[in-house]
């Protein structure tokens, strides 16, 4: 049986700043999912991490379907209204628009889709994001899907051995989709040399090079380039197979042990250590540090198991608090070099208005006429 899964996430406002949405109007959009999702959906999961809703949702409608799209916008005004009426912060934050055209892309919410030949039993991990941007994929993607040292799977099956192919995209390229296909092991160092660069190159999509099969995807929207101005972080999300011809749940969890250095976290301007944590997770410290969830599912026929937490066990526990640490160290050093994002990822345009009223004051010295030496007598 072929089914789609697709997950679409917005931030429609949150209690105490940007912290969690509250549960009203998180079951005001579960609500409208159930009434009104027959004979669209097969099956459907509500959740948030920090301030962002995502809706995870399976169907035989294929990718970029209207009819998903929309019963998932019209789920997200639904939620709003619930928002305005708490006095939520931030409320419909990231609906940009205000009529619905089709498809969520470009209108805020971000979304990935795969849709995909069910396998008798079929895992599945669903990854939210908050207070970071799709980027924050990169490395994890990269080191599960193209690294034996944390997908032992590519040295030890021969049909993960087969390799992937990745396509990534350019998210900086607004007139539409710019992407490349690159594939590990043969082109490792022209993927790592994109996969470096996080706010400009993003996976969007991995394949078995052994079936042909869809793996994994990414959400790429940057609500900076939708909007033209902060709207708020992208907070991705991420759809990812395992097992079987896919790297297995644990090689895909590998690299969040190493809680790595993204952009996000405060006024989504500065970098911090990605903290794998526990499902509907808030956050806190310095309005991050970036969060990650991981929920683990199997769906058969289309219907979901319940979820279980892949980031709650102890050793995940040991993994938050050296993540808490590399986030206080970063800290440490303010506003001063990589602390803060470059110039062209600042989120908000303060600095911008400084530089340019700063420019205007600089002077250029003028040159002194060079000293004449006198010659010593000899
Ligand atoms: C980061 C984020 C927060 C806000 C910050 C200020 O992605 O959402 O760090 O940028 O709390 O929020 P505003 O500008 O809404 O007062
Ligand atoms: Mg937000
Ligand atoms: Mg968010």
């Amino acid at each position: 049986m072929k089914i789609t899964l697709s997950v679409i996430k917005a931030d429609i406002g949150s209690i105490g700043g940007h912290i969690r949405p509250s549960d009203k109007v998180k079951q005001t959009v579960a609500n409208y999912i159930r009434d009104n999702s027959k004979g669209l959906l097969l099956d459907s999961y509500i959740s948030s991490t920090g301030d962002d809703i995502a809706i995870l949702m399976s169907h035989q409608r294929g990718v970029d379907d209207p009819g998903i799209h929309e019963l998932a916008w019209k789920s997200f005004m639904a939620g709003t209204e619930v928002a305005k009426d708490q006095g939520l912060y931030g409320a419909g934050q990231d609906l940009l628009k205000d009529a619905f055209s089709g498809n969520v892309r470009g209108m805020g919410p971000a979304s990935c889709e795969m849709e995909f030949e069910e396998r008798p039993n079929e895992p599945f991990l669903f990854f939210a994001a908050d207070k970071t941007d799709p980027g924050a994929y990169n490395l994890p993607m990269y080191l599960a899907f193209a690294d034996p040292m944390h997908c032992p799977g590519l040295l030890l099956s021969a049909k993960i051995g087969k390799g992937f192919i990745f396509t990534i995209m350019d998210v900086n390229y607004t007139k539409g989709d710019r992407v490349i296909e690159l594939k590990a092991p043969e082109q490792l160092y022209d993927l790592a040399c994109l996969l470096r660069d996080n706010e400009r190159f993003v996976v969007e999509s991995v394949r078995s090079r052994a079936s042909d099969e869809i793996a994994a995807v990414v959400s790429t929207s940057r609500l900076h380039n939708i909007a033209g101005k902060y709207t708020g972080k992208d907070d991705p999300v991420a759809l990812v197979r395992a097992q079987g011809n896919f790297p297995a749940t644990g090689e895909i969890l590998s690299p969040y042990r190493i809680g790595h250095y993204v952009a996000g976290t405060m006024r989504g301007s500065h970098n911090g250590p990605l903290m794998p944590v526990k499902l509907n997770s808030t956050v806190s410290f310095f309005d991050g540090p970036p969060v990650v969830t991981c929920a683990a599912f199997c769906v058969h026929k289309g219907k979901f198991t319940e979820p279980v937490d892949a980031f709650d066990h102890p050793f995940w526990d040991w993994v938050r608090n050296r993540t808490a640490e590399k986030a206080a160290e970063i800290r440490q050093q303010g506003f001063s070099g990589p602390a803060m994002l470059p110039y062209s990822e600042l989120e908000y345009g303060g600095v911008a208005e400084k530089m340019k009223e700063l420019d205007e004051r600089f002077i250029v010295r003028e040159a002194k006429p060079a000293k004449t030496h006198k010659k010593q007598a000899a």
